[in-house]
């Protein structure tokens, strides 16, 4: 089978592999679509402190079940799956109380061990979700990106009184808009980027005001509106947003980081304190392919909004370069691994 492997940071190759057999506990999936994300380019670059190398990037997967291992119901193969990438222990702390992304030995899969741009992929059996055929594969292949937006809802639990502001119009972004929108129905969703074109597609995926800061003060436009958000969530990540965060919320506001710089924050505690605000973050996701599933079952997402290009898995390192360099006009890029 063909692997799309990072050898090491900077170096992609497509290489011929082994065909996993799948271990005991375990099924094989035959690869039909993955997903191209922010994190594996971050690990192609050599900018993930996690990543080892040599490896076989991509957590965002679909294909069809074509093999079990040993404990695994046979019943399973020809079963089209979409596959939650947070492999956890089960029984530590974290996933003790709901929470197997943080697992005391979490596993990644496409991170800290081989993942799904591949042909063929062996994958925990729990982590493979059946898709119910009301759901095109396309659709399937974008369960994780969701799986985020769930995962940062889960914890803050938007309602419709709610006023939200979003930073960032990039995949993160869209994926909360979305949630936010179409399955809390939350009355006020604003969404501030930099990009004209990243900030029109928020508009498409439901935004209900976009606010470009590149060239106004973000906080001088909410207070001439007299807009004080409810619920904040960083799905821009840069360190400095958390202080204006604090600063633009309302009282009693939630805020929600995404980020993962090292770089510190500088923030006053009186800021937060004073408005009683509650800071979240948000990693990966807890459990919430089986919620997503459902959104898509209920047609209260649409993932095509964030679909810009479909493109062959032998050309992955265009679909690469297309994907790093041109925030404008790429969002998901999907990669194909025909027959
Ligand atoms: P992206 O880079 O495609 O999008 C980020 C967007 O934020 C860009 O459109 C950029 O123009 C905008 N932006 C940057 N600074 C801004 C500022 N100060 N004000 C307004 N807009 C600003 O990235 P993507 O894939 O959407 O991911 C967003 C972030 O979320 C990344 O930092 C990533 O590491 C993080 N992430 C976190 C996950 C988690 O589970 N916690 C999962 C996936 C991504
Ligand atoms: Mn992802
Ligand atoms: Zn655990």
């Amino acid at each position: 089978m063909k692997s799309i492997v990072i050898r090491q940071p900077n170096e992609l190759v497509i290489e011929e592999r082994d065909i996993p057999q799948p271990a005991t506990g375990e099924v094989r999936v035959k690869v039909k679509l993955a997903g191209i994300c922010g994190s594996d380019s971050h690990i192609y670059r050599g900018h993930n402190p996690f990543a080892k190398y040599p490896r076989v990037i991509g957590h965002e997967f679909f294909g069809v079940i074509d093999a079990v291992g040993e404990g695994v119901n046979p019943a399973r193969i020809g079963e089209r799956v979409s596959v939650d990438p947070v492999i956890s222990c089960g029984h530590c702390y974290p996933c003790s109380v709901g929470k197997p992304n943080v697992c005391t030995s979490l596993v990644v899969l496409g991170v800290h061990r081989d993942g799904g741009f591949s042909e063929y992929a062996a994958v925990p059996a729990k982590n493979a979700w059946h898709i119910p055929d009301s759901i095109e594969d396309k659709h399937a292949v974008m369960v994780e990106p969701f799986t985020i937006a769930a995962n940062v809802t889960g914890q803050a639990k938007p309602t419709e009184q709610d006023v939200a502001l979003i930073y960032g119009a990039g995949p993160m972004g869209l994926v909360t808009v979305q949630a936010l929108k179409g399955v809390y129905r939350v009355k006020q969703v604003i969404v501030v980027d930099r990009i004209p074109e990243r900030l029109a597609m928020a508009e498409r995926c439901g935004a209900d005001l976009i606010i470009n800061n590149s060239a106004q003060s973000l906080q001088a436009v909410l207070d001439e509106k007299g807009i004080k958000p409810t619920l904040i969530v960083d799905a821009a990540c840069h360190p400095s947003i958390l202080q204006e965060a604090v600063n633009l919320a309302s009282p009693a506001a939630r805020i929600v980081l995404m980020g993962f710089s090292s770089d510190p924050s500088s923030i006053a505690q009186q800021g937060i304190t004073g408005k009683e605000l509650t800071l979240y973050s948000s990693r990966l996701n807890a459990n919430k392919f089986p919620v997503v599933i459902d959104w898509l079952e209920k047609g209260l997402i649409d993932p095509d909004k964030l679909i810009t290009h479909v493109m062959d898995y032998r050309h992955v390192s265009d679909a690469m370069a297309r994907f790093e360099n041109d925030q404008q006009h790429c969002c998901k890029v999907l990669l194909t691994f025909a027959d």
